[in-house]
């Protein structure tokens, strides 16, 4: 019989997002208050355990953490397994293996996104007890059904489109505003729908200019006296621009409409967790830490359906969650005259 899992450890790894640090609480609360383990936090990501720099997470350090953005751990995009011609002297994946030996640790919690994932799934396969927790505000993450993060991303970029209805409709302009999302289009298309974009442009759905340009000309010619543009950032766009810079001069060069660029960044991936992402992140943690109890290894907690579940490491590797083109909120968009920018 396997013996019982005593000593874990954690890392958050890759682009930050809110719900970190209520994940993290997840796992080390649920691992030392019911199933008397001990938790090591990993400093700044994959870094951190190739060099050895970690914190004990006792039980007082994940106490009023909750409500806090950012990771308390630090992130890093560090990938162990990836060439580095400058520190070719240095095998980080042994590293890894060596300090996780050293360190007496029965698993490791890999907190990250699709990235953090494939790093993972290579330290199961080089024999460590790994578990996996998505994240990302993306929600890009193969797998699941949702990452925590994403809930707090549209809930901000929805309060900046709000913001902008009031300042397009005093000035008759059209009103780009670019959204993350790497490239899938689920920020823009959430926000897009709870903000009353209209037009959405997502990486999934090919768009053309000039249909872009027509809708917003449309609705002037219809005394409709503001537009709003929501852009993912990884739509296709000459590779000088970037994509809500382009669709504006676009819209200024080709309609006779003022436009005027918004680009979120950052914002939406600072500050507090939502209610939905605090929770999520909650679940996922403690949901790990029971699973690591059953003594399940090379896994990625999920959500399906609605229940918690897990899904292999390496099944979720090298894939993306991205919107299908015929999406339910993608149709109830369409139906209710919302351009993709595919029409005409
Ligand atoms: O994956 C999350 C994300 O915020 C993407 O939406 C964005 O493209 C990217 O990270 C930005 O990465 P970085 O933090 O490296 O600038």
């Amino acid at each position: 019989m396997e013996k019982r899992p005593k000593r874990i450890g954690i890392l958050t790894a890759g682009g930050d997002c809110p719900g970190l640090n209520a994940a993290i609480r997840g796992v080390g609360k649920t691992a030392i208050v019911e199933h008397g383990m001990e938790v090591i936090g990993f400093v700044s990501g994959y870094t951190g355990l190739i060099h050895k720099e970690y914190t004990m997470l006792e039980e007082s350090k994940l106490s009023g953490i909750l409500t806090l953005g950012g990771t308390i751990l630090g992130t890093s995009r560090e990938k162990p397994f990836k060439n580095d011609l400058n520190n070719d002297d240095i095998n980080k994946p042994e590293l890894i293996v060596n300090n996780y030996r050293e360190l007496g640790l029965d698993c490791l919690v890999c907190i990250g996104g699709n990235g953090t994932m494939k790093t993972a799934a290579r330290l199961t396969d080089m024999g460590l007890n790994v578990v996996g927790i998505p994240k990302t505000i993306d929600n890009d993450v193969w797998g699941t059904e949702i990452t925590f993060g994403f809930d707090s991303a549209i809930a901000i970029a929805t309060e900046a489109i709000d913001r902008l209805h009031t300042t397009a409709n005093s000035h008759q302009r059209a009103m780009v505003i670019e959204v993350m999302g790497h490239s899938a289009g689920w920020i823009a298309l959430y926000a897009g729908m709870a903000g009353g974009g209209d037009v959405i442009l997502i990486p999934e759905i090919d768009y053309n200019i000039r249909s872009v340009c027509k809708k917003v000309e449309k609705r002037f010619a219809e005394k409709k006296p503001y537009s709003i543009v929501v852009v993912a950032e990884g739509i296709k766009v000459p590779s000088s621009k970037t994509a809500g810079s382009y669709i504006c001069e676009c819209i200024s060069e080709y309609t006779g409409v003022e436009a005027r660029e918004t680009r979120l960044g950052y914002i939406q991936r600072g500050g507090s967790p939502t209610t939905m992402d605090r929770i999520l992140a909650t679940r996922y943690g403690s949901y790990a830490v029971e699973i690591i109890a059953e003594g399940k290894y090379g896994k990625m907690v999920a959500m399906k359906d609605g229940h918690l579940t897990t899904i292999p490491l390496n099944e979720v590797e090298n894939k993306l969650n991205l919107v299908s083109t015929d999406h339910p909120l993608v149709k109830m968009c369409r139906n209710m005259g919302v351009s993709f920018g595919d029409e005409y």
